[in-house]
């Protein structure tokens, strides 16, 4: 059984999201997604739309998804990656290099980003219409 690992926000959630959530899953078996709660959010100076819960439940309905758990600061990666027996870690790749220190742990792979949307980017359409 091999278990891939992945974290982020998610909110407002778009095929950038789905496609980095269904080409992780191909890494392995089952596939565990950290989301940032609502006070990470506010340590990383993000302020998403949708609260914790509301993230939490459309990630987890999410077909490539088998198990979502609470990220709540930038310390607990090695620690979950002990907890949860994980042999894959996943990022895309606006984070290449950032997480090269897990490497003594499991392996470690940046995904390309799908072009032309974000979360940001959508919020702004938002704010035109
Ligand atoms: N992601 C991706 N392609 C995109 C947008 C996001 O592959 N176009 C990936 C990110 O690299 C990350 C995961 O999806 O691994 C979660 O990213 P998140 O920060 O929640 O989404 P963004 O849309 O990038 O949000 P924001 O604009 O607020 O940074």
């Amino acid at each position: 059984m091999k278990k891939v690992i992945t974290y982020g926000t998610f909110d407002v959630l778009h095929i950038g999201h789905i496609n980095l959530l269904r080409r992780a899953k191909e890494f392995g078996d089952k596939l565990y997604v950290g989301i940032s709660s609502d006070q990470f959010n506010t340590i990383k100076h993000k302020q998403s739309i949708l609260d914790f819960e509301n993230r939490k439940a459309v990630v987890e309905s999410i077909r490539y998804v088998d198990y979502v758990f609470k990220e709540e600061n930038w310390e607990q990666k090695q620690n979950d990656i002990e907890k949860y027996g994980i042999d894959v870690f996943i990022m895309g790749n606006d984070w290449y290099g950032q997480f090269d220190y897990l490497k003594s742990q499991c392996e470690v792979i940046y995904l390309s980003r799908t072009p032309d949307i974000s979360t940001t980017f959508l919020k702004g359409r938002a704010k035109k219409i």
